[in-house]
């Protein structure tokens, strides 16, 4: 090949051709004409998974134009979403009838996260919930696995076969749970400190201290997860806060000397700016004041909170400008009802509209991509199509069912405000069925309709 090859024994440079959408800016705070970036005509050019160029063709032409490339004509190309928390133990109870949170856990979820004791059985739905991202256009997730080292080991060990970029922890709980799922304050920091000494910053996996809410968890447990986060700097914290009613008033039971719940994660050295609270629905003014003052995340669940009733959370007050909040969206299977970013996102905007707000199909998208890799501090290398970022990418299909082309006839947007109306009903609609392909690192991962690779280790 010529100069545009890469350095010898490298992939050689390809391109991808077609639309492109993705946001330079968060449009809750700048105008959404200056945050989110449509290339009608665009190219990407791919250099061993990272992004080398990304522009209009016409401007790139010249420099790119001969070499090898797919064609997405009539598609939509954006950044790969980014699940902001889920847990992959939990993929086989979604939609488990009747409960709210407290009994929901106990009647449902806890049964089933004694199965990932089993490696074996841990990897094999390790294995079937990575396939469940793909499928939907997710291509990063934070996510929780089980009580057991091993469940993280499956984990980490599937997600490293396919490359993926994913942020998970071993669930720390040493109480209000029943035995077999409890660790203790003391085994649960020796087993996250030997995970994160194997699989933080293994390739592109990264690892999260899980304790899973201040209800499973002593004061001392808490304390020793703000050890580990002290020892390691860099790791993340990954729980749950202030997503039920009943679930609060038990937190003030137990921390009668905290000021609220979060206080009682932040005692313990846990609100940081690694930190990602899921929910956070009944937050005070106070605590959302807090999360801003120390850059901490919230993941907004929304199918999760109408599945479980546990109320509508306020993306207004995350969003303000006077204590702006980093949010991201999280799926939060299996209390939520759905692996699809774009359905969290049409739920999203009936949480807003209950709420008497408002969220534009920019605003949902950007916390579906750039937005949650700013929540999970990943902005450097994901959530857009910046030079020299990795190529996680994925094809929509904004006509993928008859219902969704007869709403739009042309596949094309021609100006902004018409990719805005596009994309609304995307977002309203979509759903695995407008996902056509799935990019890891530049290279096509999965394509609808065409079964996945075998990626289990063993047949
Ligand atoms: N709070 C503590 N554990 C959980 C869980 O597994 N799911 C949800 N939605 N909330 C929790
Ligand atoms: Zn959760």
């Amino acid at each position: 090949m010529t100069s545009q090859s890469s350095q010898s024994g490298q992939p050689p440079l390809k391109t991808i051709r077609g639309s492109f959408l993705d946001f330079v800016d968060d449009p809750f705070y700048a105008p959404e004409a200056d945050s989110a970036r449509y290339i009608a005509d665009g190219l990407l050019v791919l250099d061993g998974g990272k992004i080398k160029a990304f522009g209009a063709y016409a401007d790139l032409q010249s420099e790119y134009g001969d070499l090898p490339t797919t064609v997405y004509a009539e598609r939509l190309i954006m950044p790969g979403f980014i699940d902001t928390h889920i847990h992959y133990p939990q993929t086989e109870m979604i939609a488990a009838y009747g409960e709210q949170l407290l009994e929901w856990l106990d009647q449902y979820v806890f049964p089933t996260e004694e199965k990932f004791q089993d490696e074996a059985y841990a990897q094999k739905v390790a294995e079937i919930f990575l396939d469940q991202l793909l499928s939907n256009g997710t291509t990063t997730a934070l996510v929780f696995a089980a009580v057991f080292p091993q469940s993280v080991e499956a984990f980490f060990e599937a997600a490293e076969r396919r490359q993926l970029c994913m942020i998970a922890g071993k669930v720390m709980m040493d109480r209000n749970a029943p035995d077999y799922l409890c660790d203790t304050a003391e085994s649960s920091y020796q087993e996250t400190k030997a995970l994160i000494q194997k699989w933080h910053k293994k390739g592109r996996l990264r690892y999260a201290v899980t304790p899973r809410f201040a209800i499973t968890s002593s004061n001392e447990q808490l304390r020793k997860a703000g050890e580990l986060l002290k020892e390691f700097p860099d790791v993340y914290m990954h729980t749950h806060i202030s997503e039920n009613v009943n679930e609060v008033a038990w937190v003030k039971e137990l921390f009668p000397d905290c000021e609220g719940y979060l206080d009682a994660y932040d005692q313990a050295g846990l609100v940081g700016e690694r930190s990602v609270f899921a929910h956070g629905v009944h937050l005070t003014d106070a605590e959302f004041q807090r999360l801003s003052e120390m850059k901490s995340a919230i993941a907004f669940c929304p199918t999760s909170n109408l599945f479980l009733g546990s109320g509508l959370f306020s993306l207004d007050q995350a969003k303000s400008a006077a204590h702006p909040v980093k949010v991201g969206l999280g799926t939060d299977v299996g209390a939520g009802t759905s692996f699809s970013l774009l359905q969290t996102a049409n739920e999203a905007y009936k949480v807003a509209q209950l709420r008497q707000q408002k969220l534009s199909s920019f605003q949902a998208l950007f916390l579906a991509t750039l937005g949650g890799a700013r929540a999970l501090c990943l902005e450097d290398t994901l959530g857009n199509f910046e030079v020299g970022k990795e190529a996680d990418f994925i094809v929509l299909d904004l006509r993928a069912t008859p219902l969704m082309a007869f709403r739009n006839p042309a596949a094309v947007a021609s100006s902004l405000s018409d990719l805005a109306d596009r994309t609304f009903s995307l977002v309203m609609m979509g759903d695995d069925r407008a996902i056509q392909s799935t990019y890891i690192l530049g290279e096509i991962v999965y394509q609808k309709g065409k079964a996945s690779p075998p990626y289990t280790a063993t047949a």
